[in-house]
């Protein structure tokens, strides 16, 4: 019978307690004694981790807890199929005949015309080094910017502002504005596939026809010039192609690995090509570029940054945007945001643990960026410190 069952095992505690405490008690002091007894049961360290332990436990998986799922990622999350990486030949004075060749493809006997695209939050100067680098193979620069942020902030129209500073690609510029939707707590990814939408139109609008070559892209992920060359010239060429780019941070000081991918180059194929920046394809050219991410002049750069790109969300204390926290980490190689590096084996996140180390090469930079050094030091290695306005 479970109450029986109950009662018994009721009574079997008072049993244990009795023999802990000793003699029987008065009835008057039974109650008391009963709670001292109950105190004596408990071992005072497993109070102390009760109230101070679990609280600070609790605390400490809400600070850390983003930390620790990413730790954790390699038993949750198995790694994308790898890519096929293709070897990529260059040398200045190698015909473009014998690089097609090397690569196992034929040459043409025109290059094909080539469509930069881009969608501009803020990044000028990036804009104004990518623009430049490409320029000399570029037929037509597509540019589409928003008063909306992704993440739904009203941002001023940058580019407009600023047009003079790009007079040398303006007879082959086609500029679009797109006014944002500005939905409140809406995911940032939705205002950002809208903009890409809007963008395949005015890519259209630019006058792109089947067998052109389409740079999709972020600002900031640069294709080198030659690579974009060689595409241009050589026949045979995948219809759609990763560019594998070297990851720097912050500036070309802090290099990181060669695990970019998302930017890539298509043969255009109307009403099947869409502007996407995802894997689109197993094939990725080696060595084609740099992506040089929260590469900014100015400390308030970061801020909007950080509050205007799709992972608002890692902003998750609101000293993350300190200025001067914000410097400290830039002049560390630190990460902003203080995560665990995203990757997909323990090795690798143990590999990448701590701060970017420093590298002292400016060697194989953008031309236009070593051109104009007075204008963009911050760029380059020994120059962390930024424009605090
Ligand atoms: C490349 O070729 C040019 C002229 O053909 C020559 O002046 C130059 O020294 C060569 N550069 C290298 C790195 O071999
Ligand atoms: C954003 O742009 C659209 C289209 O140009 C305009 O109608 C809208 O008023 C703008 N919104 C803000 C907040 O500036």
């Amino acid at each position: 019978m479970p109450e029986a069952g109950y009662y018994n095992n009721s009574k079997k505690t008072d049993d244990i307690c009795e023999d802990v405490c000793g003699e029987q008690a008065s009835k008057a002091a039974l109650s008391m004694s009963r709670l001292r007894c109950a105190l004596r049961g408990f071992d005072f360290r497993a109070l102390l981790i009760l109230f101070i332990g679990v609280p600070l436990l609790i605390l400490f998986i809400y600070v850390h807890g983003q930390k620790i799922t990413y730790f954790l990622r390699p038993l949750w999350e198995s790694p994308p199929k790898p890519f096929t990486v293709i070897p990529h030949y260059y040398h200045e004075n190698v015909s473009m005949e014998n690089l097609c060749r090397l690569h196992g493809w034929g040459i043409r006997e025109n290059p094909r015309r080539v469509f930069d695209a881009v969608l501009f939050s803020n990044e000028l100067d990036i804009l104004e080094i990518r623009w430049n680098e490409l320029s000399p193979y570029v037929s037509e620069f597509v540019l589409l910017e928003s008063n909306s942020t992704f993440t739904g902030l009203v941002k001023p129209l940058y580019f407009a502002k600023n047009r003079r500073q790009f007079e040398f690609a303006e007879s082959r510029l086609t500029y679009g504005t797109i006014g944002g939707r500005f939905v409140k707590g809406e995911n940032p990814f939705v205002e950002e596939s809208y903009q890409r939408v809007a963008l395949d139109q005015l890519i259209r609008i630019a006058g792109i026809t089947d067998d052109d070559l389409l740079i999709m892209s972020d600002v900031d992920e640069i294709p080198s010039g030659h690579t974009i060359d060689l595409l241009r010239w050589c026949d045979d060429i995948p219809d759609k192609i990763h560019l594998q780019l070297r990851n720097y941070l912050y500036s070309f000081e802090f290099y990181l690995d060669d695990r970019s991918w998302r930017a890539s180059v298509h043969k255009y194929r109307a009403g099947r090509t869409r502007y996407a920046h995802f894997r689109q394809t197993d094939d990725l050219l080696a060595d084609s570029g740099w992506h040089c991410s929260f590469c900014f002049r100015r400390i308030s750069d970061f801020v909007f940054k950080m509050k205007a790109y799709s992972h608002v969300d890692r902003v998750r204390f609101a000293y993350f945007l300190n200025p001067s926290r914000i410097q400290d980490v830039i002049c560390r190689g630190a990460d902003l945001f203080d995560m665990l590096p995203e990757e997909y084996t323990f090795q690798e996140i143990i590999a990448k643990l701590g701060p970017i180390p420093r590298t002292f090469s400016a060697v194989r930079l953008p031309g236009h960026l070593l051109k104009n050094v007075e204008r963009f030091r911050y760029l380059l290695p020994g120059n962390c410190r930024r424009e605090s306005g």
